[in-house]
């Protein structure tokens, strides 16, 4: 069902308007004689074997379509301030325990957008076992994980690299390869899982979703609603799965690992490995998320920007090219369900008066997302176009 809402659409150069076609072989006739750009973008495309496959041809450069202008590079990063880490211990024991956490939640989304939370109740274990999983199926043969490449964001598997790869307005394309996973409400089957990280991703979403619904009750009384308010309203849930395969790069500072953009969900927890490379934006300043074993980094999505009527914020993030080692994330986008696709979402009602009137027009899922992925990781909120 979602296949047929997303098809292909593409944007197609030669009529300078979004385009949908059925086959990349109707897209690629229309592009002929067009735009050198275009034809290095899908002959990097056809390789399927994303960076990770240029990086073992031996690379010592970053090819030309990787290249960021100037402007869109990185200068520095302010790294002495402490990012906010929330531990959660002791959640379920103790109801003063319980408001402090809530407020330390509330604040970090309010400031920051983002944060970390430790004591979280996913084992150690389990979080560096779905790292190593994920590792190894990008580090696999190239064969056998060429079967999972496309850009047809209806599967529910989905590996590849840079899925705004065409979008026109992304200034380079990013030196990262992806997989994505539809966790719930309809999950891939067992089979359909890549071996290498099929069993443990199905583990690890099972803690995340119990994690992810904390974090919404949480976030609920933030807001002064009722604890269930967020995830009754999510309806149980949408749960989807990007894990991050970042290369080691040799020239890091003409490109990126990905681009800066906010999320577009309810919330995100991303599991990062040791490498670092994550950053955010805050007072307008670049900050790094500084790695820690065993932590979760939180944060807010473009739907509880707008569901909360920009109490919580939806914070613009990176992830800058490294040269030294391959960095491994997992990212657990929780949201609203693209199956119900007539459902709106807008300031929630109990959050307003005549002081703090709606922020927002109403908009659907297949809507936004369709405007976010026909903008690509440009660098601009789609928040913007959805202000009143
Ligand atoms: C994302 C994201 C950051 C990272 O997937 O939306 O921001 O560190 N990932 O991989
Ligand atoms: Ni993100």
């Amino acid at each position: 069902m979602v296949k047929d809402l997303y098809c292909h659409l593409v944007y197609d150069i030669r009529e300078k308007k979004m385009a949908v076609y059925s086959k990349k072989d109707d897209f690629q006739a229309t592009i002929q004689n067009s735009y050198d750009k275009m034809s290095d973008l899908i002959a990097f495309d056809d390789t399927k074997a994303g960076v990770k496959g240029l990086v073992d041809s031996g690379i010592n450069k970053v090819p030309q379509v990787f290249i960021l202008p100037p402007k869109y590079r990185v200068k520095t990063c302010e790294t002495h301030i402490s990012f906010p880490v929330i531990d959660l211990k002791g959640i379920d024991e103790d109801p003063i325990k319980y408001k402090e956490i809530v407020d330390k939640v509330r604040d970090a989304s309010e400031t920051w957008g983002f944060f970390q939370v430790v004591n979280h109740g996913i084992p150690t274990s389990i979080l560096e076992k779905t790292l190593l999983g994920t590792r190894q199926f990008f580090e696999q043969d190239t064969e056998i994980k060429k079967q999972y490449y496309t850009r047809d964001i209806g599967e529910k598997v989905i590996y590849t690299s840079n899925l705004d790869l065409y979008s026109p307005s992304v200034p380079a394309a990013s030196w990262r390869d992806s997989i994505f996973f539809f966790m719930a409400p309809n999950p891939p089957s067992p089979q359909e899982f890549p071996t290498a990280c099929g069993e443990i991703l199905m583990d690890y979403s099972k803690y995340v979703t119990e994690l992810g619904f904390s974090l919404l009750e949480l976030l609920s009384e933030g807001l002064g609603l009722d604890r269930s308010y967020l995830k009754d309203y999510m309806d149980y849930c949408h749960q989807s799965c990007l894990c991050h395969y970042y290369p080691s790069c040799p020239q890091p500072e003409l490109t990126m690992g990905i681009s800066q953009h906010s999320d577009t969900e309810f919330i995100t927890v991303l599991l990062q490995d040791d490498i670092g490379g994550l950053q955010v934006l805050h007072q307008n300043q670049w900050f790094d998320v500084p790695p820690i074993r065993g932590a979760l980094v939180v944060n807010i999505g473009d739907f509880l920007q707008l569901m909360s009527n920009d109490k919580y914020m939806s914070v613009e993030h990176r992830a800058i090219a490294k040269k030294d080692g391959s960095r491994m994330s997992v990212a657990c986008f929780f949201g609203e369900n693209p199956l119900q696709s007539s459902k709106l979402y807008e300031p929630i009602t109990e959050l307003l008066s005549e002081d703090n009137p709606p922020k927002y027009h109403a908009t659907t899922v297949i809507d936004y997302k369709n405007y976010v992925l026909n903008k690509g990781l440009d660098g601009t909120s789609a928040l913007l176009s959805y202000k009143i």
